[in-house]
């Protein structure tokens, strides 16, 4: 039986963080024997919120693909794609936008996050800042149309989108309504099973709050991003009593990268008082920088092959674009353009 076909996207965000890793990749990873993966990078949607910031999006774009390539997406298992360079999604997403009621996308509860982390970029004050571009209202028309492109039938995404892919299954069946076809299915959500990652502070993990990992740093900047992890804050001396499920950060990193025997080992000195926090973390970076030492090596490799890597992207475009060329002469034909 053939395959089904999965398309996912990361917005072109420059190098990637553990949260990235855990959250996402591992995942893509694994799902790249079970389906056809269709896995780009979303310049355009990028664009959204970031227009007049471009001067790095060229090499934030590559990055996030080495990041990919380290942590074992395959291209000779997956496609692997920039989203500019697939044409024919643009020209769904132009389709689609016709038919596309402009309430759903006004509603859409993401959008309305991201309007707010928009103001608070831009300052309320700047009055001449537009708040909301057409473009970014469009944001899960964009979505639905690097789905549908593909035809996808399954797509990886976090709880956060979830509202975005709502509307990507009714266009999909507004679509197939108005022009009276079955061309496109109403593509399944596959929500990530593992807990997003917290930054070292405790927050959410992200670049701008200065308190993630990220796959790419080294191991010493890694091992000092880890000395910062929040520990369990009632403890003051380092035979006081530890409790781990309050540790805030850096029980859940072992819990997230050490072995179940560490883990348990780690659990068990804490809360007899036999542990002192800066030893556990020391250990901490010590089995972090272990795990992703073939991941780093892999992607230097990588850095010192870039033509191959645009060599990978290209190949994985074109590839896209014929899929979706194939989807697209369809549309057209439904529509009667
Ligand atoms: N909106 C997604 C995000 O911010 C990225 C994305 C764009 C995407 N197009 C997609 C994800 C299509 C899955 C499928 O993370
Ligand atoms: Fe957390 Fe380790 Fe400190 Fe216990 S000893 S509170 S697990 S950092």
């Amino acid at each position: 039986m053939e395959k089904a076909n999965l398309v996912s996207g990361m917005r072109s965000t420059g190098k990637l963080h553990f949260g990235h890793y855990m959250g996402v990749l591992t995942n893509w990873v694994k799902l790249q024997d079970e389906y056809n993966c269709f896995y780009f990078v979303a310049d355009w949607h990028a664009l959204t919120t970031k227009y007049d910031k471009t001067e790095n999006l060229r090499k934030d774009k590559i990055d996030v693909v080495l990041d990919w390539l380290a942590c074992g997406i395959d291209p000779n298992k997956s496609t692997i794609y920039f989203q500019s360079k697939v044409l024919q999604i643009a020209e769904l997403h132009v389709l689609l936008s016709m038919i596309t009621p402009n309430n759903w996308v006004e509603r859409d509860p993401t959008l309305k996050d991201m309007v707010k982390i928009l103001k608070n970029k831009t300052g309320e004050s700047s009055e001449n800042m537009p708040q909301m571009s057409y473009g970014l209202l469009g944001y899960p028309v964009l979505m639905s149309a690097d789905i549908m492109a593909l035809n996808a039938h399954v797509v990886p995404v976090g709880i956060d989108q979830l509202a975005h892919l709502e509307i990507t299954r009714d266009i999909a069946r507004r679509f197939n309504n108005i022009y009276k076809t079955d061309l496109f299915n109403e593509p399944k959500p596959k929500l990530t099973q593992i807990p997003l990652l917290m930054g070292v502070d405790g927050q959410k993990m992200g670049k701008s709050f200065n308190n993630d990992i990220k796959i790419s740093d080294d191991e010493i900047a890694t091992s000092k991003k880890i000395m910062q992890c929040i520990t369990d804050r009632s403890r003051v001396r380092k035979d006081d009593i530890g409790h781990p499920d309050k540790c805030e950060v850096a029980f859940k990193y072992y819990e997230a990268f050490a072995n179940k025997e560490t883990v348990q080992q780690v659990k068990c000195e804490c809360s007899a008082g036999k542990r002192g926090c800066a030893d556990c973390k020391r250990q901490l970076g010590n089995i972090i920088n272990e795990k992703f030492k073939p991941i780093r090596e892999k992607r230097q490799e990588f850095e010192k092959n870039i033509d191959a890597v645009y060599d990978i992207i290209n190949e994985g475009s074109k590839k896209a674009a014929s899929e979706a060329e194939k989807t697209m002469e369809k549309a057209r034909e439904a529509i009667n353009i």
